[in-house]
């Protein structure tokens, strides 16, 4: 069998991923649609060597499409996923509109990938951060449990999208020239007061929350919950998050801080172990020879890179690590393409009689 794909929001950032990374996919294709706003309508892009103009996105954009991988902000998955799922397709959302739908399965293969057999047509890609954290985390919740999560994250500016790549690289000019920095976009769009992201930190990503968090900070704490657990609510895990926005264009970093359930059997080498032989994951660590993941090394990859593996002296059965991946290939289009794959792997691709949104 052979699937008809659209691509939401491909001219984007991600968009731009999807489109490479389904091309290197084990999903058969037959036809692949490239949708977008009217802005950017009947630009040229490639598939596999084959022309494919941009189409601006209606309803009827899905009539005969058989997956859609969505990543053109909420709004336009609030507005159109449903109307694909209406019209026979299932679609893979890396935006955070159906995240905490508990009839959507929030998914990171390695972790949960039998949460996708309850889909209802929509299946949702966790936030970037949460991706490479649960990855790292999961060999060690199985092997020993976890009670605590404590992490602080370095995240890239492309994390914003296209726009803010270049807001980023003309920040930096401007800085270079001798003139004042100028910002639009950074922290967040929608908000009141923008800051320069070139040489700064900027500890706001997402609006804030009534107590004091940020949104993203938030999903971390949720998201983590639904995928290891099952229950975006459930107190099992305890999770603190604090995000911050760097000056890094593409790799999120992230400084994990954990406190497991059973240390009986365990030890900063047997973590190592863990680590090495996880899924998805690749060790990176040697103080020695000063080996550590970096945001540059990460760039263009899928794996998510885990070193400085330590245990807390001060606290037994605590320990640190710090992770690294490439936010828009494995904090999205990567995950979004792999949940695809399992999809067709596992003969899902079809929407069940009481699909999302029926009434
Ligand atoms: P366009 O290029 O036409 O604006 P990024 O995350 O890099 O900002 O990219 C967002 C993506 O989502 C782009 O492909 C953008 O298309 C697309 N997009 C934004 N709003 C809509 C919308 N209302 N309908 C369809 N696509 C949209």
């Amino acid at each position: 069998k052979e699937y008809n794909v659209a691509i939401l929001g491909a001219t984007g950032a991600v968009g731009t991923r999807l489109i490479q990374q389904l091309e290197q996919s084990s999903i058969p294709v037959k036809q692949v649609k490239l949708l977008a706003s009217p802005r950017s309508a009947g630009t040229v892009l490639q598939f596999k060597g084959q022309d494919v103009t941009v189409e601006a996105t209606t309803p009827e954009s899905f009539d005969d499409v058989d997956i859609v991988l969505a990543s053109a902000g909420g709004a336009a998955s609030k507005q159109f996923l449903p109307e694909a799922v209406k019209r026979g397709a299932v679609a893979v959302d890396n935006t955070s509109a159906f995240r905490m739908d508990p009839e959507v399965p929030l998914v990171v293969p390695e972790v949960n990938e039998s949460a996708i057999e309850q889909h209802k047509g929509i299946i949702a890609n966790p936030n970037c951060s949460t991706i490479q954290m649960v990855v790292a985390l999961k060999p060690i919740l199985d092997a020993a449990g976890l009670k605590q999560i404590i992490v602080s994250t370095y995240q890239a500016g492309s994390g914003a999208g296209q726009m803010a790549i270049k807001e980023l690289d003309h920040e930096a000019q401007q800085h270079l020239n001798g003139e004042e920095m100028t910002a639009d976009i950074f922290p967040v769009k929608s908000e009141a007061h923008h800051y320069p992201l070139a040489f700064n930190l900027l500890p706001q990503i997402d609006v804030f929350e009534p107590d004091g968090s940020t949104h993203e900070e938030w999903k971390m704490v949720h998201e983590t919950k639904k995928i290891m657990l099952g229950d975006m609510n459930d107190p099992k895990i305890k999770v603190n998050a604090t995000c911050v926005r760097v000056p890094v264009v593409i790799g999120h970093g992230e400084s994990v801080y954990f406190e497991v359930e059973d240390n009986s059997n365990l030890d900063a080498h047997k973590i190592q172990q863990l680590i090495k032989n996880g899924k998805g994951l690749v060790l990176e660590d040697n103080p020695a020879e000063q080996l550590y993941p970096q945001p540059i090394n990460a760039e263009g990859h899928t794996d998510t890179y885990v070193g400085r593996v330590r245990a807390d002296p001060e606290n037994p059965g605590a320990y640190n690590l710090w992770v690294v991946a490439d936010n828009l290939l494995k904090g999205a289009a990567a995950n979004t393409v792999e949940i695809a794959e399992k999809l067709v792997e596992h003969d899902l691709v079809r929407v069940p009689a009481d699909y999302y949104g029926k009434k």
